[in-house]
């Protein structure tokens, strides 16, 4: 029996099952199975009105799930997915509440991982995952980091290697009179603005917690993150050597290198955005007392990038 038989049979017995995508690692469930869907929540210590994405094999397994694919979701879907892409849609019944936290719209995306993308086509159902991580934590890349936070909680983590992408999907929500973007993600704002012609809006904050996807604080390596526009017009003395730095695409030469990480060397905003939640990990496994990141070019991926790490710098710490 292989881990896909087993994930095969254990999401069919409500069981949760740790699956790779090509953004993150999510955590799965029969997102058909209100109890199944109950697990996730409990295990991330997630709150229940903070809805989930539903994943699908394809196009077509998306009927009976959304009222009527509007002509706009079925055209972005075709061109990008799967891929990197979340679209908000008007729920049918068949969707159970506590998936999308009572509303009456749903998330839905085509996941471009193989391996994820088989274990969907085995199975009759969508799979419910937010990423595997505990709530309000740095999500996870490789299967290490779902082991180290949720192992004890979850039956099997499907191994896929190191996700492609490395920041989670855009959410496009389409239920409004123009379409809206909630988070930057792994899809760039520009591409689907080449594609459909015109420029679209984003509003991924706000301050009332019952608004979904858009919570301040999230994405918390463990320590208190510091944000900079650029790494080199930070004076020295504004450090302490208890500190660790997160560099775009350049070390500093007067601060020890080996508390210092860059994300990519030739300024690659994709590459950057693959290696920033390992790399969070990583200084946030030297202890420090804060960790200084660098915002990178606000553009392609770029945003994402910003907008993790300007949450990452939200979340408090009791020390
Ligand atoms: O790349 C991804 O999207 C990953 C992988 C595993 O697919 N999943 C992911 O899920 O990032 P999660 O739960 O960590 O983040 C999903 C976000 C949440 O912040 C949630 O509030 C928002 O999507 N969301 C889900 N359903 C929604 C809805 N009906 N309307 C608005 N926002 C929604
Ligand atoms: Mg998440």
């Amino acid at each position: 029996m292989t881990d896909l038989d087993r994930a095969v049979e254990l999401l069919q017995a409500g069981e949760l099952v740790a699956i790779p995508t090509e953004t993150v690692y999510g955590l799965a469930a029969n997102g058909n199975d209100a109890h199944a869907v109950a697990k996730i929540f409990a295990a991330k210590n997630r709150p229940s009105f903070d809805p989930l994405i539903l994943h699908f094999s394809d196009l077509d397994s998306l009927e009976g799930y959304v009222l009527n694919l509007p002509e706009l979701a079925s055209a972005l879907l075709s061109k990008f997915s799967p891929g990197p892409l979340t679209l908000v849609l008007k729920k049918s019944d068949k969707v159970p509440d506590i998936v999308t936290s009572g509303m009456d719209k749903v998330a839905v995306r085509i996941p471009s991982h193989p391996i994820t993308l088989q274990l969907l086509s085995r199975l009759n159902f969508p799979l419910a995952a937010p990423s595997a991580n505990l709530f309000g934590k740095t999500s996870p890349t490789q299967p290490e980091h779902v082991q180290e936070q949720l192992g004890d909680k979850v039956s099997l983590i499907l191994q896929g290697g190191v996700s492609e992408v490395g920041v989670e999907s855009t959410i496009l929500d389409l239920t409004g009179e123009e379409p809206l973007i909630l988070r930057y993600g792994g899809l760039s704002q520009e591409r689907i603005e080449d594609f459909l012609k015109t420029k679209i809006q984003a509003k991924t904050s706000s301050s009332k917690p019952s608004a979904p996807g858009m919570i301040e604080a999230h994405y918390s390596p463990g320590y208190p993150v510091k944000l900079m526009s650029d790494s080199n017009n930070l004076k020295l003395d504004e450090f302490t050597l208890d500190d660790a730095i997160l560099n775009f695409s350049s070390y500093r030469s007067d601060f020890p290198r080996e508390r210092q990480l860059i994300l990519s060397k030739g300024g690659d905003l994709n590459e950057a955005a693959s290696k920033l939640f390992a790399s969070l990990r990583e200084l946030g496994a030297l202890k420090p007392k804060c960790i200084w990141a660098e915002t990178v070019p606000h553009k392609g991926l770029g945003r994402a990038i910003n907008d993790r790490l300007k949450r990452a710098a939200a979340t408090s710490h009791p020390g």
